[in-house]
């Protein structure tokens, strides 16, 4: 209460900001603003009161809210509450309810004649805003950003109480949501004319190397009961230079009372520096309104000068070059912090993908904090925004509200704060929205033409996109009212582009990996969905889910066609919900990349080896600590390396060198595109015989109806010698009996591979052959109930080949697949053409004797919102974690900080996130650290476990206000 007092006191006089529209609160650089300014900013972080429920009348101004928690905001009242097992949320939380958050305003008199703001950046869901007891406003999508006009009922001089009721009940979502006001709340005053909100557009229509012509569109709002005669000024700072305004553009412009009007300026910008992946660079540019040589206001825009392009043959450019987009998909959640707003939680995330070789980003599936959109502009990120995923109650759109008035007003504020930033390369629509591309109806693709219109009416300038599931959305047309064609999973694009070979493409979601931190089978999965009862999965790398494949699939698949722009990996990060495989008992998901908590899973180096090629990377897993009965017993080690070979040695004693094999060298499949025909077709779905030889995984031949005898008939065009015979059907091969024969003329046949029961697993099957054939056919003898007689691809190659489902691991990991077991030291050294690259050591480790902790970051910042992760580990006498300790351990924190959370990446846990104890998964857990309110000071965190030495790390809180 007294630090807004003292702000706003001074305000009315010096200018200071915290956040202004496109700029977000901690990414923001500090500039002198120029004196005169009316407009303040103040975050409204501390001091609000929660209760949850929904008490009688606590929308009153003159409500007793003194017996309710005292919280900091952004604030998430879920993900405190315990888990609830027997929950069927997919996340185990109960996170559906009502909240209500209160919080004291006091205007001082000399304020009087300001208009008063409230920015929202998110709250979940349905906010309605109180000002002293009144209905000021609200908002109903809980991902989008808002602005609620508060000056008709405050008091200036006097006491003034905000309330705000939050109500998830109607939230659908198969993740995590979280509860309540979970990103920043910023009170914002201005002079009666000011900058609106979100009230410039910065764009760059000519861009050359040595001019860049910078289009400022800025909307000026006069709340003021007489007519006004602004002067708008404009300048830009160039990138890195102090806030000495270079290039100026000067108008006077009439703004009749109560209304608002555009203005459009253009500034000359001489030899740009571009905005890219490698070099980030950011312009500010600062509008100054005056009256009467007064100046009113003043606002910051930063954006950047770059060039995009999305080919439709050769993926994307940026400032004239190929990008190959290595993305990844990430929702909202950090981990133990529910989905309550850090700037730490998403700057470490960004950073820890980053470093992985991570150049895109799509935020999945909703409207992101504005502050992930100025780290990535800073970080040289690219972004896929993405609005929605479905258009109806996953959108907090209920079934009354009709789709038009809903989809403008929540497109256009999310394009309206967001698109001055740089790294936003393209808008999304929505995600598998199933019963859009599904339906036939001509109104389905209408809403789609509806729905990217208003994308364009408030943003012309970047593509508008919307991820697609379904194949079948294809025969719908939708497309054609979408700048770029984006599929989740398969290899859909091969069918999307033969259709639209004008439209450029992408993945905007792949693969869908599934695996568990640490752990390790000692049988390898034989197939990506053999998945163990138990809900811990393979940390080989091996297992995905049905509609996915693992990322090495992936990396061939995309890396042969160039028109492909790129990949999204479902997903960075795990996330709180869709704990597939095991949505009945684990609560958090499999597919990150990267554990719930930060945690690298093998994964991680593996993209890391493909995407970041010139940083050296040597990975081994598993680890190498196991019991006594594994003596002697072979183990699998592979090696994620961007090295080209390695060679492996166990004890000082060589195991061999491996190299990768060069995906180049694959022989032609001789089947693509021949004449193939069927015994039927399923003609009306559209799986005709020639989709069996396409080309793409995605499309497949049906019989038409599920009679045992159906067959697949091809002609190679003339006689060929075949090696290998490849076929992918439909189902898993335990659903076929069949016979696959070979013939020179199509009258005399020879049999070539056959199977008379039904056994196998896995849908993809090779067949080693030494054959001259000229016709290839694949008759179906036996079908299992409810399995018709379908294939997805049927390929036919001159040399023998590994064209099983894991071949392509043998490209981009080095394997030695039966290593026997001895304890001690085993040792990777990787090259690179011949030039040794770098190397790993892991060692046994043995009688585990202490704790240890490490903190990411030894000086962060007080307040609440800056954070420090360490991580937690049990090592042995030599220092040598063990992989395998599963302790409970103690934390005890005292001094300047608290905790803000824990956790341990075990996606089937349901240990509270919020609590002093955390237990080791796989040798590992996180403490997360925040620094208190007020000015900072020694931090001592201790960890003890019974049995172990324990362990005190000293840390340090800096006082926020002179940290930023
Ligand atoms: C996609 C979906 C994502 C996530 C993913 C898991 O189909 O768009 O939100 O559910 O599957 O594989």
């Amino acid at each position: 209460m007294h630090l807004t007092m003292r702000v706003l006191r001074r305000a009315v006089s010096v200018f200071s900001v915290i956040c202004t529209s496109a700029v977000g609160a901690a990414a923001a650089p500090a500039s002198e603003p120029q004196s005169g300014s009316l407009r303040t900013s103040q975050l409204l972080g501390d001091g609000w009161h929660f209760s949850k429920g929904n008490p009688r009348g606590a929308h009153e101004g003159a409500f007793d809210d003194q017996g309710w928690q005292l919280v900091h905001v952004p604030h998430d009242w879920a993900i405190s509450e315990p888990f609830n097992p027997n929950n069927d949320s997919n996340t185990r939380f109960d996170w559906r309810g009502e909240g209500w958050y209160r919080h004291a305003l006091d205007l001082p008199a000399a304020a009087a004649g300001h208009q008063v703001f409230l920015d929202f950046d998110g709250v979940m869901a349905f906010a309605q805003v109180y000002v002293n007891g009144q209905l000021a406003g609200g908002w109903d999508y809980g991902y989008n950003s808002f602005r609620i006009d508060a000056t008709p009922f405050v008091n200036f001089g006097a006491a003034n109480v905000v309330a705000v009721h939050a109500d998830t009940r109607e939230h659908w979502s198969r993740w995590y949501a979280g509860a309540g006001i979970y990103r920043k709340v910023v009170l914002t005053l201005t002079a009666p004319v000011h900058v609106a909100h979100w009230g410039t557009y910065v764009t760059t229509p000519h861009i050359s190397a040595n001019n860049a012509q910078v289009q400022i569109q800025t909307t000026i709002d006069n709340d003021s009961n007489t007519p006004q005669a602004v002067t708008v000024s404009t300048s830009i700072v160039a990138p890195g230079e102090a806030a000495t305004p270079r290039l100026v553009a000067n108008e006077v412009l009439s703004v009749p009372a109560h209304a608002s009007r555009p203005l459009t300026q253009h500034i000359d910008v001489k030899d740009p520096q571009l905005w890219g992946p490698q070099s980030p660079s950011l312009y500010t540019a600062i509008s100054t309104l005056s009256i009467g040589g007064k100046v009113v206001d003043t606002y910051q825009t930063r954006f950047g000068i770059r060039s995009l392009e999305f080919t439709a043959g050769d993926g994307l450019h940026v400032n004239g070059e190929r990008l190959q987009i290595h993305g990844v998909d990430l929702h909202h959640d950090h981990g133990p912090l529910g989905s309550a707003f850090h700037v730490r939680a998403m700057e470490r995330q960004l950073q820890i993908m980053k470093d992985m070789g991570v150049n895109a980003i799509r935020t999945s599936h909703n409207p992101p904090a504005p502050e992930l959109l100025d780290l990535a502009d800073q970080m040289g990120l690219l972004v896929f925004a993405e609005c929605f995923d479905k258009w109806d109650q996953t959108a907090d759109r209920m079934p009354y509200v009709d789709l038009a008035s809903f989809g403008r007003r929540n497109i256009g504020q999310f394009i309206r704060r967001d698109r001055n930033h740089p790294s936003i390369m393209i808008w999304s629509i929505g995600n598998e929205i199933w019963d859009i591309e599904g339906s036939q109806d001509k109104s389905a693709a209408e809403s789609v033409r509806m729905m990217a219109g208003f994308v364009r009416e408030f943003d012309a300038t970047r593509p508008v996109t919307m991820a697609n599931h379904m194949p079948q959305s294809i025969g719908t047309g939708l497309h054609r009212y979408l700048d770029v064609i984006s599929w989740n999973y398969g290899e859909k694009y091969v069918a999307g582009r033969a259709a639209y070979p004008n439209k450029p493409t992408w993945m905007s979601e792949s693969s869908s990996g599934v695996s568990t931190r640490g752990f390790y089978q000692l049988t390898l999965p034989a197939y990506k969905e053999e998945f163990p009862a138990k809900p811990t999965l393979d940390s080989s790398d091996l297992n995905a889910v049905s509609w996915g494949d693992i990322a090495d699939v992936e990396f061939t698949r995309i890396g042969a066609h160039r028109y492909v722009a790129g990949e999204f990996v479902w997903s960075g990060f795990d996330y709180i919900g869709e704990p597939t495989p095991y949505e009945q008992v684990a609560r958090s998901s499999y597919f990150g990349i990267v554990d719930l908590v930060g945690l690298a899973k093998d994964r991680y180096y593996l993209y890391r080896s493909y995407w970041a090629p010139d940083a050296p990377t040597v990975h081994i897993l598993p680890h190498w600590t196991w019991p006594e009965e594994q003596k002697g017993r072979p183990l699998p080690v592979f090696v994620y390396t961007n090295g080209d070979s390695a060679e492996l040695f166990l004890n000082g004693r060589s195991l061999g060198m491996r190299s990768k094999v060069v995906t180049e060298s694959l022989p032609a499949n001789l089947a693509i595109n021949t004449a193939a025909t069927a015994s039927s077709e399923q003609g009306q779905s559209g799986h005709a015989a020639k989709d069996a030889v396409d080309g793409s995984g995605a499309t497949r031949w049906c019989a038409s109806d599920d009679r045992a005898g159906a067959w697949l008939q091809l002609d190679l065009g003339g006689v060929k010698e075949l090696k290998t015979i490849y076929v992918d059907f439909e189902k898993s091969i335990d659903n076929y009996q069949y016979t696959i024969k070979g013939s020179v003329d199509g009258k005399q046949w020879t049999v070539l591979s056959a199977k008379r029961d039904f056994s196998g697993a896995g849908t993809g099957l090779t067949v080693m052959v030494d054959a001259s054939s000229r016709y290839l056919r694949l008759e179906f003898d036996q079908l299992k109930m409810g399995a018709w007689a379908s294939v997805a691809e049927f390929e036919a190659y001159g040399a023998q080949i590994d064209r099983s489902y894991y071949g392509a691991t043998r490209t981009y990991r080095l394997r030695w697949d039966n290593v026997p077991y001895a304890p001690g030291e085993l040792t990777a050294v990787a090259y690179k053409e011949g030039a040794k690259l770098g190397s790993e050591t892991i060692h046994t480790a043995g009688a585990l004797v202490a704790l240890s902790l490490a903190a990411d970051r030894s000086e962060f910042a007080s307040g609440g919102d800056d954070l420090s992760y360490l991580t937690l580990s049990a090592v042995d006498a030599q220092g040598h974690p063990h992989p395998e300790a599963d302790h409970l351990v103690h934390l005890s924190v005292a001094g300047a900080a608290e905790l803000a959370g824990v956790g341990n990446g075990d996606p089937a846990s349901t240990d509270a996130f919020q609590s002093s104890d955390v237990r080791l998964f796989h040798g590992k857990a996180i403490v997360i650290i925040k620094g208190k309110s007020g000015p900072g000071g020694a931090i001592q965190v201790t960890a003890t476990a019974p049995g172990l030495a324990p362990v005190t790390l000293e840390l340090t809180a800096v006082d926020a206000k002179k940290a930023f």
